[in-house]
């Protein structure tokens, strides 16, 4: 049966093999104690993709998911795949095609379970992907909203950070799922570095919580903290406050160890980034492992910090120019991916799928 046969079937006229993207994430600030309503700080990091299709396929054949190295009937996918499962069936009732079914590919520029946001972002490509197919339009906040129901499934309480950030155009200011855009003012850049051991996002938000529960004054203490230190950077990036932005970095590393989610071996690339000149280094994301996330004051330092981030062993390296029109001035900086190690993606997480108010302002100070 062809797509034409399906489209007349299902009277769907514009029915065509669908095509999404989203990208990675970076957490800024703010990882953790965002889950309990404090502030983050979120970076869309556009070079890194994450690209789905969707193909209609033949009533009554098994569906079929081609995703992180599984290849099969989508029904009988593992676990892991249960937040791209959710995001098909949420963006096929959203486009009016319950009915339907999709051959599903996704093919990711960055690794799975390195708190770079891959599970929000296949959920989000994939919603995109179908609603695509089926000649649907939607709001970003709508499409945010869909991923965020996905998420639910593989994270148990999502903040929204995630399906906003990587659905999103600019760096924001979250709050209890309502967001600021941020207005960079801050010629820098990130170096992004994977310590190449990948940590389950739901694994460490549970271990947070178990120690909530168990040390309410102390850890409610540090999530303050970190949520006063995503506000402060939200400033910092603002007015171009580079030094005050590296010490919070550094600041809130510690504070993220004190809770036990960060890995030895992220550590140490913070340590070591620290000693190339970086003006502050953090772990980014749920922790147990996953990426480390470096300021450097100009191109030269960033380069200079991801030579060395290599040579200490983190299997890829990139470079983001915080301010967006750096793209241009420093073309090809952002592109720089040493490694395609564990290209893929991951569902880590599945969060609650609260609705997210991304009908925001601009911030500016
Ligand atoms: C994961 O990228 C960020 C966390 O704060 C979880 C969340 O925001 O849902 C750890």
């Amino acid at each position: 049966m062809t797509i034409q046969h399906i489209r007349q079937r299902h009277g769907m006229s514009r029915l065509h093999r669908g095509y999404g993207e989203t990208w990675a994430k970076t957490i800024l600030m703010g990882e953790h104690s965002v889950v309990y309503g404090y502030p983050a700080v979120a970076v869309p990091i556009h070079s890194l993709k994450m690209r789905a299709w969707a193909i209609p396929t033949i009533t009554g054949h098994a569906a079929t998911l081609r995703s992180l190295g599984y290849y099969g009937p989508i029904d009988e996918a593992p676990e892991q795949f249960g937040g791209v499962r959710k995001a098909i069936e949420v963006a096929k009732s959203y486009a009016g095609a319950s009915t339907l079914d999709f051959d599903i590919v996704t093919r990711s520029d960055f690794p799975a379970g390195r708190g770079l946001g891959s599970s929000a972002a296949a959920s989000g490509a994939v919603v995109r992907a179908i609603l695509d197919a089926c000649g649907v339009a939607a709001s970003r906040q709508d499409v945010v909203g869909l991923t965020n129901r996905a998420e639910v499934i593989t994270h148990g309480h999502p903040s929204g950070l995630d399906a906003v950030t990587t659905c999103g155009d600019d760096p924001v200011l979250f709050v209890k799922g309502a967001m600021t855009l941020i207005d960079v003012r801050m010629p820098a850049y990130l170096v992004i570095a994977d310590s190449g051991i990948a940590g389950s996002t739901k694994e460490a938000v549970d271990d947070v919580r178990a120690q909530y529960r168990r040390e309410r004054d102390r850890v409610e203490a540090i999530l303050q903290r970190l949520g006063t230190l995503a506000s402060q950077a939200a400033r910092d990036l603002a007015e171009g406050g580079l030094n005050s932005l590296g010490r919070r970095m550094d600041d809130a590393h510690e504070l993220l160890n004190a809770l036990n989610i960060s890995h030895p071996v992220a550590n140490d690339l913070v340590e070591r980034a620290r000693r190339s000149g970086a003006l502050g280094a953090k772990m980014t994301g749920g922790g147990l492992g996953g990426c480390i996330i470096a300021l450097a004051a100009d191109g030269m330092s960033a380069r200079s910090i991801k030579r060395d981030l290599l040579a200490g062993g983190a299997p890829a390296v990139w470079i983001h120019p915080l301010n967006q029109l750096d793209v241009e001035v420093d073309g090809g900086l952002d592109q720089e991916i040493e490694d395609e190690a564990g290209t893929g993606i991951e569902i880590d997480r599945n969060i609650a799928g609260g609705d997210v108010d991304t009908s925001h302002g601009r911030f500016r100070v």
